[in-house]
């Protein structure tokens, strides 16, 4: 009779845990089944008056039900979890193949970019790419490039000079010296890096700068030379084939020294603002090395000459990629720099 009722209790529970469609009505279901005023639990108090033996039956039928009664209440609470879950995947369209947001891969500064295309170039003519010191001793930012103590640039208007009588580089040249000091000739070198100068600064001048120097020392080498370099170096930045011009120009470490011009590549030498009318842009500073230089630095200018050249990288950036404000370059401004 009891085992009857029993068999009838656990299968309409079943129903009802099976019935239930939110999570609430499973909590209420279990309550109802399992809780101490629900079905269960009045067959459990009546076992009292049941003789030994069959108490011990129905006992063991009754725990058999109660834990087949927990799992089926198990069971269906774990569908509940996992439509939730799914559900939620689904409302929230996580595509775990997508690259993830905020990651953006850093890219070069446009001096840079310029500089490694120059060395790229230049090495595969056989030079090599030199490093100097930023502070320089006043010895190899002046006086071995036949710059004498009464030059201007001397003057601490233009230079940053160091208590301990050194200075922080004006100029790229002073790698020529390191050069021919270290490596002799015959001398096929670039260097570049970052100059210092004691500048106020606006939308053209910065007392932080970027140039690059080269120097290439051999037997009978001609301003043909230079000219040759210069153009392919100047055409391979500028993509384009470019038109050249030399003017005399003074620098104290060459002779002769030359402006080197290019045809405005705005214009095309017609005249226009950027040229200033005049159809020609100035490009960089280059000449014959001075034998002074030469000897300094223990070369014996009878028997070696060479050319040199030393030109603004920054200008240089500025003009491929029409940044009209210098300031920008150096100003870490992250809207500027992802643009290239
Ligand atoms: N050092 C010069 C400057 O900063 C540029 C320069 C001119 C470098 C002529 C050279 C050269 O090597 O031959 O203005």
């Amino acid at each position: 009779m009891l085992e009857a009722n029993l068999t009838e209790l656990e299968s309409a529970a079943r129903r009802r845990i099976e019935a239930a469609a939110t999570p609430e009505e499973l909590e209420a279901a279990r309550v109802e089944v399992l809780g101490r005023k629900g079905a269960l639990a009045g067959i459990s108090k009546g076992m009292g008056r049941l003789a030994p033996e069959e108490r011990a039956r129905i006992g063991k039928l009754l725990n058999a039900a109660k834990q087949s009664l927990e799992a089926a209440l198990e069971a269906r609470q774990a569908r509940f979890d996992s439509d939730a879950l799914a559900r939620r995947l689904d409302a929230e369209w996580i595509d775990l193949t997508l690259p993830a947001p905020g990651t953006r891969p850093g890219s070069l500064h446009p001096v840079t970019r310029i500089q490694e295309e120059i060395e790229d170039l230049f090495s595969s003519f056989g030079f090599v790419v030199l490093d100097g010191p930023e502070v320089e001793t006043e010895y190899h930012n002046f006086d071995a490039l036949n710059i004498p103590a009464t030059h201007p640039a001397r003057d601490a208007q233009d230079t940053f000079w160091l208590t301990d009588g050194n200075l922080l580089r004006t100029h790229t040249s002073p790698v020529q010296v390191r050069g021919m000091e270290r490596l002799g000739p015959p001398l096929r070198m670039i260097a570049p890096g970052r100059v210092f100068r004691n500048e106020e600064i606006d939308a053209s001048h910065e007392h932080t700068f970027y140039q690059i120097e080269g120097m290439m020392i051999d037997r009978e080498v001609s301003v043909g030379h230079l000219i040759y370099f210069m153009k392919t170096m100047l055409s391979a930045v500028f993509h384009r084939d470019v038109t050249l011009r030399l003017r005399p120009g003074f620098f104290p470490f060459v002779e002769p020294g030359f402006e080197l011009d290019i045809h405005c590549l705005i214009c095309g030498g017609e005249g226009c603002p950027v040229c200033k009318q005049s159809g020609w842009v100035e490009q960089l500073g280059c000449g014959l090395v001075h034998p002074n230089v030469l000897r300094m630095s223990g070369i014996d200018p009878e028997e070696w000459n060479g050319f040199a050249f030393g030109l603004g990288l920054t200008r240089l950036a500025m003009m491929r990629y029409a940044i009209d404000d210098i300031r920008q370059l150096q100003g870490g401004d992250l809207r500027f720099l992802m643009q290239f």
